[in-house]
């Protein structure tokens, strides 16, 4: 997995600048992530939760449990959608052990502390690392019977190409019968996406100019939180939300760490954050072009989002 400074000051060297969303989920971001759930205006996590809960049962039809189902979540969070299965399953009977996946080593210790106290004996083994570098593990690439969890509309954060890319390698880790459910969040009015992304209490505002603290902790770098400021963008053509952090003044920022000054214009952007919305055309084309077979979508209505089942 790719350093932080490395990975940062690459991205600040691009023209335009940009820093990986990945970066946003330290102990604070994490903790913003949680209040950005809670927000009225951020509905997708309350939509994906209604989904699962009202389809948990005909998701886990779709498997066979002989023996112990491996559930793989990528990105797993906080967990708290991801209860909502444990609690199907268990009720029923159905024995699974848990890998949770997360790019934050906090959120990852975290959940399985929660877990052991709220369902002892759950078997449970966490990984800490990114997307790409999951489908590399022991872990996924076992023979075991799966199913990939990748809710929350995490997939919006990556490109169509690193997407292709992503679920073509997963594919390949995946044998005949195992599943992937993953969370897409829907086109709708662009004014509910971008409020979703642009909060009237500002936590988003915080989740993103967050990272420029974390920079001048982690890299030793001296951005100066008044001279920037956030700027969320709703782009129709590439169904997507989009995240940056303006610069108010011609400045320039050094990275001590790195030995690295960056310089920035007034006005300049650093892209932060690309969450893609997704026809069901496109959920199709993607599963159709890396090869799984769309098996069911569950859909929430209003606002819309779904949970699409793929069998590999
Ligand atoms: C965690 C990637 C699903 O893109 O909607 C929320 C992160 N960023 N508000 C998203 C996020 C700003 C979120 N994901």
């Amino acid at each position: 997995m790719i350093s932080i400074q490395e990975d940062v000051i690459a991205g600040l060297l691009e023209n335009p600048k940009r820093i990986s969303s990945r970066w946003f989920y330290d102990e604070k971001g994490d903790k913003l992530f949680q209040d950005i759930m809670e927000l009225p205006e951020y509905y997708l996590t309350r939509a994906e939760f209604s989904v699962l809960k009202m389809y948990a049962k005909d998701i886990f039809s779709y498997f066979t449990f002989d023996k112990p189902i491996q559930i793989v979540e990528l990105g797993a969070g906080d967990g708290k959608k991801t209860r909502v299965l444990f609690n199907y399953l268990n009720a029923e009977n159905k024995s699974f052990e848990y890998i949770p996946i997360d790019i934050s080593l906090n959120a990852l210790n975290r959940l399985e502390n929660a877990l052991k106290k709220e369902y002892p004996g759950m078997a449970i083994k966490s990984i800490q690392t990114d997307y790409f570098s999951a489908l590399k593990k022991d872990e996924l690439q076992s023979s075991k019977h799966k199913l990939v969890l990748f809710l929350g509309s995490n997939v919006g954060n990556l490109n169509e190409k690193d997407a292709i890319e992503f679920f073509k390698q997963l594919h390949q880790a995946l044998k005949p019968g195992d599943g992937v459910l993953i969370g897409f969040d829907r086109t709708k009015n662009p004014e509910t996406i971008l409020a979703a992304y642009n909060d009237a209490a500002g936590v988003t505002r915080n989740f993103n100019l967050n990272l420029l603290t974390r920079l001048n902790r982690e890299l030793g770098a001296n951005f100066e939180l008044k001279n920037w400021e956030h700027q969320p963008k709703y782009d129709i053509e590439r169904k997507s939300a989009l995240s940056f952090i303006r610069s108010t003044k011609e400045q320039s920022v050094t990275f001590e760490k790195a030995s690295k000054t960056i310089h920035f214009n007034e006005g300049e952007l650093i892209h932060t954050e690309i969450s893609r919305k997704f026809d069901l055309e496109d959920i199709q084309n993607l599963a159709s072009k890396t090869g799984f077979k769309l098996a069911s979508n569950f859909d929430h209505s209003m606002p819309l989002y779904t949970d699409s089942l793929w069998l590999a």
